[in-house]
């Protein structure tokens, strides 16, 4: 364990509070609880100056800063919360960042908690700065944001761009808001970017969040209209903190009143999203923060009031002034198929000769165009033997570099006589296991076909195409395998969703009526193992729809990775088939190209780096549009990582080079934004 974790923080704060209140604690306390009376959160030192009760501890290494991380920590399990989301940020660029956190409602962390963040941080960015600050009284969110901000501008620290991240316990809609604005640094990447080249852009907000009068359930997240909304339209501010309202947004525009913006007001729900610090409204209400603390520290209906004026005045503000606000998808989390043949098989040799594997295959065949491996003299991974740790673990160093989350290697495990064993090509998820690399996370994919000759998972006519049949067996036989599955559901690095181990399925439609009981053994000896259950996904492919013969529920999502229903989905990435996939959850994807002649098969698609680019931006342009699209985490399927006799591959090759992955990078860093539509900002006759 090189760079300290926040895991072990994340432990210690589930202690409860009193256990946290050492002798240590409590005396450092003492002279902040003295300054600031009991129940108030700032500190008068004279008269205009406001800050906030105590700077605890901090690091400063730059004065100007560009990003600005701030966040307001009023609960217990706040580290687990923030943790993904400082370290995406703080990894996604080397410029100077400022990192703010509050504790309020008595969740001071201790000594030796500081400590811990302050190294955390410090190992993390050579030029982060941090603040850690106490407030004795709670008050609502936007305020404490605010004075944080005033408090830093006082102290001489500026940014260019912040990020207020609201934590909550257990609620949907601040983990979409963290998926969305700092799911990964290619993500926070994306926010900058769209930051610099769009100078009339002043805030971000995740997809689905941004609510006013003519908000329907079609532009917003599913946890905002039912949870926030009570699955209703939002009404607009009530008399109170209309009132509040319209005395700010005086301050701000001179002559515009809240009854000429009405269809205009306007909130972020949840309360998280990146906000340029130039923005004038911002200006105005940290300028004014002075003036109205003292109001919001009375805590009577007119405090009340205009917290929550305060909550909705810079999105409305801005949209009066006509700057524009723009929503992000949750990060694209991409998953990249890996196959696992490249290295010696003994069923590989039996069937096609002594020596075969698919690199012979490629090697030997005799057609034009086909790309091959990029060689290691030229930086790549050559003709590589999956055997060796060193090659796994570049695959990984190159998959990280480049935006992959993780691979789905595919498994092998069959009813059937034939093979030598019924677990085939176990060698590299085995070593993975053992050896640790590549130390990427990753789940399995079944390909539960019959081993065909042309390895089609389509035998020919008369059958003798099948060189592994697949009978998929009864209860002995699934238990046997989920034995098997469990050694790896066991690994931190197998991915789970909810506390269940994800496992996806080529073609669940061939079990028939297996399914349903293997699938129902297999979540109860899940369960009894300790998990909630699995979380099964089906791939859409090749005779998806035709074969689609199970209840839809019985599985908990699908994915797209090939655009093997080529009928339907067309082109790379495609939504078009959308409609058609009754799985709960449905994943996106893309692929990278395919030919089918190394292994006797017809059909081509060729994909250049940049059609695939093209494609990727287009995919996650439309996620944004489909802010009620609902998906726990967004996987983003790549078929695929190393299919080299197919020609499906990221890896470097020494036509494109890196070219595969640089357009998934470049795509990953440039996911747009959507404004707000025109429709929502026009409405009003004068602004
Ligand atoms: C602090 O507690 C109050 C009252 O329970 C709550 O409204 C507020 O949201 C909390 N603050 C934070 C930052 O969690
Ligand atoms: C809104 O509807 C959903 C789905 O029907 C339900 O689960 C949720 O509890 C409802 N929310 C409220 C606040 O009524
Ligand atoms: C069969 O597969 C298991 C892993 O599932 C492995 O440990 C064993 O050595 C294999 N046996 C042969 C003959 O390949
Ligand atoms: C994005 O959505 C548009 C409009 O529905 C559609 O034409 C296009 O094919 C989609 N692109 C991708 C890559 O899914």
């Amino acid at each position: 364990m090189a760079a300290p974790s926040l895991h072990g923080l994340a432990m210690n704060r589930m202690r409860p509070f009193a256990a946290l209140c050492s002798l240590l604690l409590c005396k450092l306390l003492a002279p902040v609880l003295a300054q600031a009376p009991e129940g108030s959160l700032l500190e008068h030192r004279e008269e205009g100056e406001v800050r906030l009760a105590e700077v605890r501890r901090y690091v400063l290494r730059a004065r100007k800063a560009r990003l600005g991380l701030f966040v307001q920590i009023g609960h217990h399990d706040w580290a687990s919360q923030i943790s993904q989301c400082l370290e995406e940020v703080l990894s996604a660029t080397d410029e100077p960042t400022g990192v703010h956190l509050n504790f309020v409602n008595g969740t001071a962390p201790s000594d030796d908690e500081v400590e811990e963040l302050l190294g955390y941080v410090q190992g993390k960015h050579s030029k982060a700065n941090i603040f850690v600050t106490n407030s004795a009284g709670a008050a609502a969110d936007m305020p404490q944001f605010l004075m944080q901000l005033d408090s830093a501008t006082r102290g001489g620290v500026d940014y260019d761009i912040l990020l207020k991240l609201r934590v909550s316990p257990r609620d949907d809609v601040q983990q979409l808001a963290s998926q969305a604005l700092c799911g990964t640094r290619f993500h926070v990447r994306s926010v900058l970017n769209a930051f610099a080249s769009r100078p009339s852009l002043d805030l971000i907000a995740p997809a689905g969040t941004i609510v006013d009068r003519k908000t329907s359930k079609k532009h917003l997240a599913p946890s905002v209209f039912n949870k926030v909304l009570g699955n209703r339209s939002w009404r607009g501010f009530s008399e109170g903190s209309a009132k509040g309202f319209r005395s700010l947004l005086l301050m701000n525009t001179g002559h515009v009143g809240l009854n000429e913006a009405e269809d205009l007001a306007t909130y972020v729900a949840g309360g998280s999203f990146w906000l340029r610090r130039e923005a004038e409204p911002l200006k105005t209400a940290v300028a004014a923060i002075p003036r109205l603390a003292p109001l919001i520290q009375k805590k009577n209906d007119e405090a009340q009031a205009l917290e929550l004026a305060l909550e909705g005045f810079v999105t409305t503000a801005l949209r009066l002034r006509g700057r524009s606000l723009a929503t992000m998808p949750p990060a694209p989390k991409v998953i990249a198929m890996y196959y696992p043949q490249f290295h010696q098989v003994p069923e590989l040799e039996k069937f096609f000769g002594d020596g075969y594997t698919d690199w012979k295959a490629l090697q030997d065949f005799k057609g034009e165009g086909l790309r091959k491996p990029l060689s290691e003299e030229r930086g790549g991974l050559g003709f590589y033997d999956l055997m060796k740790r060193q090659v796994r673990g570049r695959q990984a160093q190159l998959a990280k570099q480049h935006g992959v989350h993780g691979f789905s290697y595919y498994h092998y495990w069959f009813g059937g006589e034939g093979g030598q064993n019924k677990s085939v090509m176990w060698k590299v998820p085995y070593q993975v296991l053992h050896d640790g690399q590549p130390n990427l996370p990753y789940f399995f994919t079944w390909a539960n076909e019959p081993w065909t000759r042309k390895f089609s998972g389509q035998a020919g006519e008369d059958g003798t195409g099948t060189l592994i049949p697949q009978t998929y067996g009864d209860r002995e036989h699934w238990e046997e395998h989920f034995e098997h599955l469990m050694q790896y559901f066991k690994d931190h690095r197998y991915m789970k969703i909810d506390n269940k181990p994800v496992f996806a399925i080529l073609r669940p439609q061939l079990l028939e009526q297996k399914l349903e009981p293997m699938l129902k053994l297999w979540r109860s000896l899940a369960v009894e193992k300790g998990f909630s259950g699995l979380y099964i996904l089906s791939s859409v492919g090749r005779r998806f729809y035709e074969e689609h013969n199970y209840k839809a529920e019985l599985l908990d999502g699908a994915f797209h990775h090939a655009p093997s229903c080529r009928d339907l989905c067309g082109g790379v990435a495609s939504d078009r088939d959308l409609y058609l996939v009754k799985e709960q959850h449905q994943y996106w994807g893309a692929a990278t190209g395919f030919d089918g002649r190394v292994h006797g098969n017809s059909g081509a698609l060729h994909v250049t780096p940049k059609t695939f680019q093209q494609a990727l931006v287009g995919s996650f342009a439309n996620m944004t549009a489909m802010p009620q699209r609902h998906v726990p985490e967004n996987l983003f399927f790549v078929g695929s990582w190393n299919h080299w006799a197919e020609q499906h591959t990221l890896e470097p090759d020494d036509k494109y080079v890196f070219g595969y992955l640089q357009a998934l990078r470049n795509a990953l860093e440039h996911v747009k934004p959507r404004e707000l539509e025109a429709r929502e900002t026009a409405t009003q006759e004068t602004v």
